[in-house]
């Protein structure tokens, strides 16, 4: 939620500021805005609306050059999404001006105290109250990041705030507290941003900012201290990915080019994990073996696309590792009393590693002494820190909204955890688990195929632009599946789509069968005999009830053929891993219906990459 960019260097701050907003708009796009300290003083501009908005006002109206500046994407959570509210905000002074994402709890009574003491405060939002605290610190004098400081401990809640005074006009001070924030290492030049994607372009060498820390950014370095002033320890790496990874390269979409770079990540996340004798080997994960054996249950955690990964995480770990395996919303997670114990292992995924509400759970599960994994695909984010052990996807920089390659990758990924917790506790024989990772190897070409054939899926969904209501049914890990493929529609077409466990159909939801309606079946494998025949007369019922059926079905099945309106072939793969080429087929139906219908794919409506806020 909301992407931030500070930048202090030789180079004209507006042009660097606008290029890093444009590669973290994912983040939020309720309005835009910008600061840059120039010789007149503190410049800024703000519209609502996406960056095209602002874009727009600059060209009508410029700003001073600067060398300083900051930016500023965002996803409304206090204030409506207009001009007033969009940030930055500045104070009384109009010399000091903050952009901030995340959600300062206590700023209500904060804002009272502001304005009982004089303050005028021009917006609704949690942020400006920060800009009225930092003028009134100030006064106080030590300078601005003593004044953040100061500012931070009275502060509740999540937040990444930075700051910039036309008192200090080399300085861009920043501030992190469960909200992400990195910061990027130039050559006299320094930036500050959401998301490594900002500063890619300049820099791939990266600090990152643990919990509690300001960050002071001048063109000639960067010091990191905690609220408490003390020098802090910090982490540098180097981003393994280049500015192309964050392009469209071509696509229409950042959606199209992340569906059609699967079969890449599908092999980059198995990369390096397989022994040359066969062995899994996950030495990353930084949980021992031992600690694996005295494992007896293992929870996880996850929202959205990444909890229908852990749904589907489930099969695997029962199947392969012979774990009781519980998946749970993490919103949901703390609010019961689940039983953890320091021999649960909580397995937390999320794409981001930003994701407030995973946060959250694997710090409930931490503070019951349970066993962390994360499941995460960017490096240097917030989850991987919190846990004992990560498994990295590598699915490279996933920038549309709507999750596609993250999702097959954290598939991948604990198919990977669910096999090498079966190896290592001996409930698989090491050539089970060897044939299984073998066959693993081949989904990058499985997933390749499906893609090949997708014109008919694209066609299909064009001719369905105009319903309102579209049904997905599966069993098994189609189940999860058919839940991926209407949270796909939702978020991308604004439809009504509902997935169902097929054999829930008859306890109430086939009820809402009507002549025509759209049902889409993902279909098991034929060689689960009991599973295929059962939804397959599921399939029938629909049918006769003058459901409109789609059926994604193994290449070949012709039983499905006479009560199939349309089929759609996917390769035959063993029944664990379907998802990974059934999933496809409706993230395409999705992209291409939301397309016909005009919206955006990358940026639905009300929705944002990271959801940064519980
Ligand atoms: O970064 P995370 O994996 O933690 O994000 C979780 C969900 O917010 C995310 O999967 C969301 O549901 C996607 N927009 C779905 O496409």
């Amino acid at each position: 939620m909301c992407g931030i960019v500070g930048y202090v260097g030789g180079r004209p701050a507006l042009d660097v500021v606008i290029e890093g907003l444009a590669r973290l708009e994912y983040r939020g796009y309720d309005s835009a805005g910008i600061a840059v300290l120039a010789e007149g003083g503190l410049a800024t501009a703000k519209r609502a609306g996406k960056l095209v908005n602002l874009r727009g006002a600059l060209e009508d109206e410029p700003l001073p050059a600067g060398t300083l500046g900051m930016g500023h994407t965002r996803w409304a959570t206090h204030g409506a999404p207009n001009d007033r509210n969009a940030h930055p905000h500045v104070d009384c002074t109009g010399s000091v001006a903050v952009i901030h994402n995340g959600i300062i709890e206590n700023f209500a009574a904060l804002r009272g105290e502001l304005e009982e003491a004089g303050h005028k405060l021009g917006s609704d939002t949690d942020t400006e109250a920060v800009a009225h605290l930092l003028e009134d610190e100030l006064k106080a004098g030590g300078g601005l990041a003593a004044a953040m400081r100061r500012v931070c401990r009275r502060l509740e809640g999540a937040f990444t705030l930075v700051a910039v005074h036309t008192g200090d006009p080399d300085l861009v001070v920043g501030a992190r507290r469960n909200s992400p924030l990195v910061v990027g290492v130039g050559d006299g030049e320094n930036f500050l941003a959401s998301d490594v994607a900002a500063f890619i372009a300049h820099t791939r060498d990266a600090i990152e900012l643990g919990q509690d820390q300001i960050v002071e950014l001048r063109p000639g370095g960067v010091t990191v201290t905690g609220f408490d002033g003390r020098p802090a320890e910090v982490k540098e790496y180097h981003v393994d990915w280049d500015v192309s990874a964050a392009e469209k390269d071509g696509h229409d979409y950042f959606m199209l080019k992340e569906i059609a770079e699967q079969p890449r990540a599908v092999a980059d996340t198995l990369l390096g994990r397989i022994g040359a004798d066969g062995r899994l080997t996950l030495d990353e994960m930084r949980i021992s073996d031992q600690e694996l054996r005295e494992v007896d249950k293992i929870i996880i955690v996850a929202c959205g696309t990444s909890f229908h990964a852990g749904l589907i995480a489930k099969y695997a770990i029962e199947h392969w590792a012979g774990l009781p395996c519980e998946v749970e919303l993490a919103s949901e997670f703390r609010y019961r009393d689940a039983i953890l114990s320091p021999t649960t292992l909580v397995i937390a995924i999320s794409q981001s590693g930003e994701t407030m509400d995973a946060l959250m759970a694997v710090r409930h599960a931490r503070e019951q002494k349970a066993k962390l994994l994360g499941i995460c695909n960017v490096n240097g984010s917030t989850l991987p820190r919190e846990c004992d052990g990560v498994l990295y996807t590598h699915a490279g920089p996933e920038i549309a909204v709507a999750s596609t390659k993250a999702f097959l990758t954290q598939l991948v990924a604990v198919y990977l955890i669910a096999l090498y917790i079966a190896q290592v506790r001996g409930t698989k024989w090491g050539d089970e688990v060897f044939a299984m990772v073998q066959l693993l190897e081949r989904m990058p070409e499985k997933v390749e195929k499906v893609l090949e054939t997708m014109e008919p899926v694209r066609e299909l969904a064009r001719s369905l632009a105009g319903e309102r209501c579209v049904l997905f049914l599966g069993r098994h890990v189609g189940f999860p599946v058919a839940l991926e493929g209407a949270l796909k529609l939702k978020e991308l077409a604004y439809m009504h789509a509902e997935g169902f466990a097929a054999g829930e159909l008859k306890h109430g939801p086939i009820a809402l069968i009507e002549q025509g309606l759209p049902v889409v079946v993902i279909v098991p494998p034929r060689a689960r005999d009991v599973l295929h025949d059962k939804i397959v007369s599921n399939i029938q019922e629909i049918r006769a009830r003058g459901a409109r059926t789609i059926v994604i079905a193994e290449e070949g099945d012709r039983s499905v053929e006479p009560y199939a309106d349309t089929l759609i072939g996917v390769p035959a793969v063993p029944t664990l891993l379907q998802p990974l080429v059934t999933t496809v087929p409706l993230q395409v139906f999705a992209c291409e219906l939301a397309t016909a219908k005009g919206h955006d794919v990358d940026q639905p409506r009300n929705l944002a990459k990271s959801v940064t806020v519980e």
